[in-house]
């Protein structure tokens, strides 16, 4: 392997210091990305003169060669980074050799790096946000498969009132597809620039950096510009915290929906059924089906945030510009970026294998209590009782019946009206009705 720098030294690195400061063996998934930029990189040197027409033809066949060879193989990682396997390959080229030498004019890794690493970011965010969306359907199909299917709805982890089961599924919706939205919108914002060097720009004119980049770029319609502040260019790292904000936020919320579904699974609750092919069992006791999955889910979320802060507290210190701490930045971006997408592969799958069991869900509605805001609501609408006095009236309903133990559906209409005269059993046979309870909210804009 030859270095992509060397020449001051008379030493050989120690192979305990190659070792320690390589990053080949995870920086190689940015090899597409690395032969994109150098791609666009022979452009701008054949544009600025220093390539003629001839080396930057023989260059490109190369960096595709590579391409074509390389992409998705494991690379050897003898070589200290990327970027150097690359120029490396080029030079061992039949016929490349001397050309090859020319191909890092005017570049500096430094630059290079945060090409590689937005271009990543840029399709990640992008493949992230799809399967976003593909949860967002199946949220959606079952929302409308389970329509008639009511539950208590919960506050502080205590039965509050009646709700559509949907309507719960919809919550869900709602938060991952803004997920979906959020990391399309941090993808537009990613400009792809170049120029910036090692940290003081090029002799290259800044307008000779207007590239298309959508010719490498197949996804991408964006294209690179030149550097507006090269010292900013190597030193900025937000855009590698920023996905990591946005990846714990989603990690966040599908720890949520994890839990609901643990909870759910419980004997106590016994809402749901996940199906066995998505469960395991333990070991000792033969009887267990276990939502380890979920507790999965629900536990990598605590790598997700530690990623986010790893980051945050590498850069923090840091003195402008480039600093060789900032390499650190990659295996918490790639791990969250491969946790959140496992999660979400499996959560897919697993949400179409759960059986939502309606009987125990409806059988928790017999609970009186819940209809305790729609008994108020009806004397304020029906009675022109003001609803702080409603409340208070059916409070002590409630309290007189958690002291006798006796049913509100089966108190007399003389006992009834000492808490007011417009509550008879027939009002509340009508009101305590789930069905009737869920219906009765129209605040919600209708899909
Ligand atoms: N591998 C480095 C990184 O990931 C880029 C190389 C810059 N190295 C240097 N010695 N200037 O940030």
């Amino acid at each position: 392997m030859s270095k992509l720098w060397g020449g001051r030294f008379s030493k050989k690195t120690q192979p305990v210091v190659e070792k320690f400061t390589k990053s080949i063996h995870y920086d190689q998934r940015l090899l597409e990305y690395d032969c994109w930029g150098s791609l666009i990189h022979v452009n701008i040197l054949k544009k600025a003169g220093l390539l003629s027409v001839a080396e930057s033809t023989k260059l490109i066949k190369g960096i595709k060669e590579i391409l074509e060879e390389y992409s998705g193989k494991k690379i050897d990682d003898k070589y200290e980074d990327i970027h150097t396997f690359v120029q490396n390959t080029l030079e061992n080229k039949k016929g490349l050799g001397k050309i090859a030498l020319k191909l890092h004019t005017c570049r500096s890794r430094n630059d290079q790096i945060v090409f590689d690493m937005k271009s990543y970011c840029k399709t990640k965010s992008l493949e992230l946000s799809n399967l976003f969306f593909d949860l967002c359907k199946v949220l959606l199909n079952l929302a409308e498969e389970n329509i008639d299917i009511q539950m208590p709805g919960y506050t502080h982890l205590q039965r509050a009132m009646p709700i559509k089961l949907s309507e719960y599924l919809l919550a869900y919706n709602e938060m991952f597809k803004s997920d979906a939205l959020r990391l399309q919108n941090y993808e537009i914002n990613i400009k792809l620039t170049m120029g910036a060097g090692a940290l003081a720009g090029t002799f290259i004119e800044s307008k000779q950096y207007n590239f298309a980049a959508k010719l490498y770029l197949s996804e991408s319609k964006t294209i690179v510009k030149p550097t507006d502040n090269a010292i900013y260019t190597v030193s900025d790292r937000d855009f590698i915290i920023e996905f990591l904000s946005i990846l714990s936020i989603s990690g966040m919320h599908l720890s949520r929906l994890a839990e609901d579904f643990v909870l759910w699974s419980t004997k106590e609750f016994d809402y749901i059924d996940i199906d066995e092919s998505f469960c395991t069992g333990s070991s000792l006791m033969p009887q267990k089906k276990n939502p380890d999955v979920m507790e999965l889910i629900r536990g990598y979320s605590g790598r997700v945030y530690g990623n986010l802060i790893n980051v945050l507290v590498m850069m923090k210190g840091l003195p402008l510009s480039y600093n060789r701490d900032m390499q650190l930045d990659k295996e918490p971006l790639f791990d969250s970026i491969d946790v959140i997408g496992n999660s979400l592969s499996v959560l897919k799958e697993l949400l179409l294998n759960v059986e939502f069991k309606k009987e125990n869900m409806q059988a928790q509605l017999n609970d009186e209590t819940l209809y305790a805001t729609d008994i108020a609501d009806y004397l304020v609408r029906e009675e022109g009782v003001p609803f702080k006095q409603a409340h208070t009236i059916i409070g002590k309903l409630i309290s007189e019946k958690l002291k006798t133990g006796k049913p509100i559906l089966e108190m007399e209409l003389e006992e009834l009206k000492k808490f007011h005269e417009g509550l008879t059993p027939n009002v509340l046979r009508k009101i305590i009705n789930s069905k009737f309870s869920v219906d009765s909210k129209r605040s919600v804009k209708k899909k």
